[in-house]
Order: structure tokens, then sequence, then C-alpha cells
């Protein structure tokens, strides 16, 4: 029986962090502001926005929504990202994705100043993740991070197998586990025999949007198992991994809901304080 890595409260202590030094930057004059553009109805992707909006009332930091119709033309949404990057009170720009049929995601994520890139998605920060130099970390991949060191788990010397390649998560991921000298594997669809690599784990990441994927079978006893997926089954949200019986044989799990999902939120408003302090020359 595994130890619970518990999401609500890792995400409450960096909520806090942020909270405390938003209110030291309004004491100095300097407010925090996160620009949000959602584009058409896709349901998940309101509830997703409604909750950045609501992290970032509860920390002081202001939010700008817009939400524009499905039918919006790249044109309309490439002008109003460009008023944006200029604007000063906005220090943070995120575009929801996926983006309805029509717009182009990456065109998109390359029109917004790299400076207010609160996704870490343009290619000039995802550089920087592959130097090692970067300010923005992708808020999925920093919110695993944040919860491993809570927990006083070192990636350092470990075999840290990642199921995923996706830019938003799995390659992220692996690059900060590197980061921290972990021995790395990143696992896809066309991985021959997934499961003995998965047995060499000590520290397993699931990315990879299919419901209970990780079975008891595919993890080492004792290893640390992180599962990043939402997926829905039977009308539940469910992870990638079988968490009941999965828990049996790991030494620490996140569940889902409750676990990497409240993270990243944190590390959206963390990200968003550290654009502001960089855009007022404080870092
Ligand atoms: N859609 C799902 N996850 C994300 C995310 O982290 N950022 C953005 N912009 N869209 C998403």
């Amino acid at each position: 029986m595994s130890n619970l890595i518990d999401g609500k409260i890792v995400s409450a202590a960096v909520k806090d962090r942020v909270k405390a030094e938003v209110a030291e930057l309004k004491e100095k004059g300097i407010s925090v502001g996160l620009a949000v553009i959602l584009v058409g109805e896709d349901p998940a992707s309101k509830i997703y926005v409604a909750n950045k909006k609501k992290a970032c009332e509860d920390l002081g930091i202001k939010s700008f929504e817009y939400v524009l119709p499905a039918d919006t033309t790249q044109e309309q949404l490439l002008s109003l990202i460009n008023t944006l990057n200029q604007e000063k009170n906005v220090n943070g720009i995120l575009c929801q994705l996926p983006l309805p049929k029509g717009l182009d995601d990456q065109t998109v994520i390359n029109a917004i100043s790299a400076q207010k890139d609160v996704d870490a998605f343009h290619p000039a920060n995802v550089g920087k993740i592959m130097i090692g130099d970067y300010d923005f970390v992708p808020c999925t991949p920093a919110g695993v991070m944040e919860m491993l060191k809570y927990y006083d788990i070192s990636p350092e010397g470990k075999e840290c197998v990642v199921i995923g390649r996706s830019n938003i998560v799995g390659k992220p991921m692996s690059m900060l586990l590197l980061h921290k000298n972990g021995t790395v594997t990143t696992c896809h669809s066309r991985t021959v025999d997934l499961k003995e690599v998965c047995l060499r784990a000590d520290i397993l990441v699931a990315a990879v949007g299919k419901a209970k994927f990780v079975t008891a079978d595919m993890v080492k006893p004792g290893a640390v198992v992180i599962d990043v997926g939402m997926n829905r089954a039977d009308g539940k949200l469910c992870g990638d991994v079988d968490f009941d019986t999965v828990k049996e044989k790991a030494s620490y799990i996140t569940p889902v809901p409750g676990g990497v999902g409240p993270m990243t939120i944190a590390m959206l408003m963390q990200n968003t304080l550290t654009a502001a302090k960089k855009q007022n020359g404080l870092i």
C-alpha cells in the first residue's frame, strides 16, 4: 500500500507562496495580470478557463478573459494577441488549446510574445528548457516536479520512464527529469516491449491519455507513480493508471482527481508571477 501524493496540499503551498509575493508586488505599486483566451465552445476548455479565472481572483492576480466564437478567423485571433502583447497590464497570455478547426495551434503559439508565454509553448521557451536555462516551465511537468520536491523524491541517478511524447507534457517532462540528473526514457506508441521498459522505472510518469493504461504488472515494486491522465470512463474522471491495483505496488502514487490536476493551475499562477517580475526588472 503506497503513500498518496496529494496535489491539493502541494498546490495550496505553491498558491500561498504566489499570493504572498503578489501582495508584496502590489505594495510596490506593481500589479500582476493574466489574459486567457478561449475560442469556441469546448466544454472541458470552458471549465479549465473558469478555474484559471478563479485561481487568479484568489491570489490577487488580475484576470482578463477573452471569449471568442468558434468561427473566429486566424487574423482576428492574431490581432487580439498582438494587442495583448503590447498591453502593459497583461503580464501573461494563455490561449486555451486545442483551438477549433480552421485555426492553427502552432501559428497562434508563435504569435504570443515569448516574454508573456506562461504556457512555455513558444519555440524560444521550448529551446530554453532544452538548454536548461528557463524562466517558464510548462505547467503540467512543472507541477510534477514540484510534487516530487515536496515529498523529497529526488530523480537523481534514478531510472525515470515517461510514457507519452507530447510537446505539452511528455517531452518537457523528460527534459526536466534529465535536468535533475534522472536517467530518462521517453516511451510512446511505437515503443517495443513497453511493459519491460516501465518495469525498470523508479519514477514512472504516465501521460498517455488512455484510461487505466498502466497496470500493476508494468510497475516495479516500490516505484513512484505519477498519473498525468484525465480521462472519462463510465462517466467518471480517471487517470492513465489503474490506481486500485498499482497503489498496492508503488511506494508513492498520485490520485486522479486530486493529484497532478490541481498542480497545473498553481504552476500557471507561478509562471504569471515570474512574468510580472521579469517585466518589471525584479529578476
Ligand atoms: N489545454 C490543455 N492543457 C493546456 C495547457 O496547459 N495550456 C493551454 N494553453 N491549453 C491547454
